[in-house]
């Protein structure tokens, strides 16, 4: 979709903002590019959407060079959002939005209306914020409205430039789970800068680590951080690496260990015999359609003896997620409710009950998605270090 062939840019005063890059965004791609502040991702995104024209090389879209496209014509295909939002204060933020289809020409009733259809989309009740003016909005909210106007006149392609960067980090976090939701409905071909390396992982289907205007790696969120192709981009994603790996790494079934089984109606005494016998500690417990409803102790036989059913001593289930969760919840939510497993339930959300996730199982889910990956760089060079950790921090 958006693809860059041997493309240098050198500006009048001698700097090389970007050198020989080539690379491809896939129609429905996001892929952010990353690095330091000064390494030419902006000028990468200005060349796009010829703000700046390449020295050397020529850039694709669609197939077709752009240099040869109308400049003005070529901006209608492509949204973009930078940091500063760049709204105009004395205009509202539904004329705001509308700008795009404003200049397409669009009759004015048409334009308002998908603007309100586009505020809606990023979560801004148009009822309530649209005549609203920009200095009446929370920074988060801004560039709601900034990504709401790149959108506006539904172009395939979107670039990004550090659009979240100048905002809180809790509001930050909101805006690219909200965005990451967004780009789910709209799919569009999306180029999105950042120096944050977790911004990074988290959004991108691919991620371009930049050095000085040269692209290092080139892969999945994964693979950067579980092979790092050069020394300097296991040195930029960080030590922690391993860490950040848990938070692309999704649960799969095979993770999960299947533990002892009772259910809400079985007799407390009886249960807890078969426990005991096992050699288990623990159970989970299980409603009539299988779903997960909590666990019992194998307890002892003082308890068995107060008889009744499971139902009445089963003690609540705190420490579960859904098939498909990032490694990286399933190790917090054990920390957090000191818990040595969690259960693991339907993605569904039904709640029917899948298996339990250990610290070992976790370990081991997260060696065999580094393994995948890396087949063609040495073991040693892998990043499991801090995953060791993991294993024996965990409770
Ligand atoms: N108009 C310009 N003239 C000369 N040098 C520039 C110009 N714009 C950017 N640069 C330089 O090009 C390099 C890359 O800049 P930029 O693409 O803005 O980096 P980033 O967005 O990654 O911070 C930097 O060294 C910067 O100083
Ligand atoms: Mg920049």
């Amino acid at each position: 979709m958006i693809r860059f062939e041997h493309v240098t840019k050198r500006y009048a005063d001698g700097t090389t903002a970007v050198d020989d890059l080539s690379f491809e965004a896939g129609e429905g791609e996001l892929v952010t590019l990353v690095g330091p502040s000064g390494c030419g991702k902006t000028t990468t995104m200005k060349m796009v959407n010829r703000l700046i024209e390449p020295t050397e090389g020529r850039i694709l879209l669609d197939g077709d060079d752009i240099s040869a496209i109308d400049p003005v014509q070529l901006r209608r295909r492509i949204g973009y959002v930078i940091q500063q939002v760049g709204l105009f204060p004395h205009r509202t933020v539904l004329e705001n939005t509308a700008t795009v289809p404003h200049l397409l020409g669009w009759k004015r009733g048409k334009g308002r209306e998908r603007a309100a259809e586009l505020l809606d989309l990023v979560g801004l009740d148009p009822s309530v914020y649209g005549d609203r003016y920009p200095e009446q909005l929370s920074g988060g909210q801004r560039q709601r409205v900034g990504v709401a106007r790149a959108l506006a006149a539904d172009p395939p392609v979107l670039l990004m430039d550090e659009p979240f960067g100048a905002v809180d980090p809790v509001v930050r976090e909101r805006l690219q789970n909200e965005f990451l939701k967004l780009q789910a409905r709209v799919r569009k071909t999306v180029l999105f800068v950042t120096h944050d390396i977790e911004e990074a992982v988290r959004l991108g289907d691919r991620i371009a680590v930049y050095g000085q205007g040269r692209i290092e790696q080139f892969d999945s969120p994964a693979t950067v951080l579980g092979a790092p192709a050069t020394p300097y981009v296991a040195d930029f994603v960080g030590a922690d690496r391993g860490l950040k790996r848990l938070s692309v790494t999704p649960i799969e079934e095979s993770d999960l260990d299947q533990p002892p089984v009772v259910h809400l109606d079985d007799p407390l005494t009886r249960a807890t015999a078969r426990l005991r016998a096992e050699g288990a500690r623990w159970a989970v417990v299980l409603d009539g359609h299988d779903n997960l409803h909590g666990w019992i102790p194998a307890g002892d036989s003082a308890t068995a003896a107060s008889g009744g059913t499971v139902r009445e001593h089963a003690r609540r289930m705190e420490a579960w997620l859904p098939l498909g969760a990032p490694l990286k919840q399933a190790f917090s939510t054990m920390l957090q409710h000191d818990a040595g497993w969690i259960a693991v339930i339907d993605k569904e959300s039904t709640g029917r009950f899948l298996g339990v996730l250990t610290p070992a199982r976790l370990h081991e889910a997260l060696r065999r998605s580094i393994d995948a990956d890396a087949q063609h760089v040495p073991r040693a060079t892998v990043a499991v270090e801090t995953v060791t950790s993991v294993t024996t921090a965990a409770p």
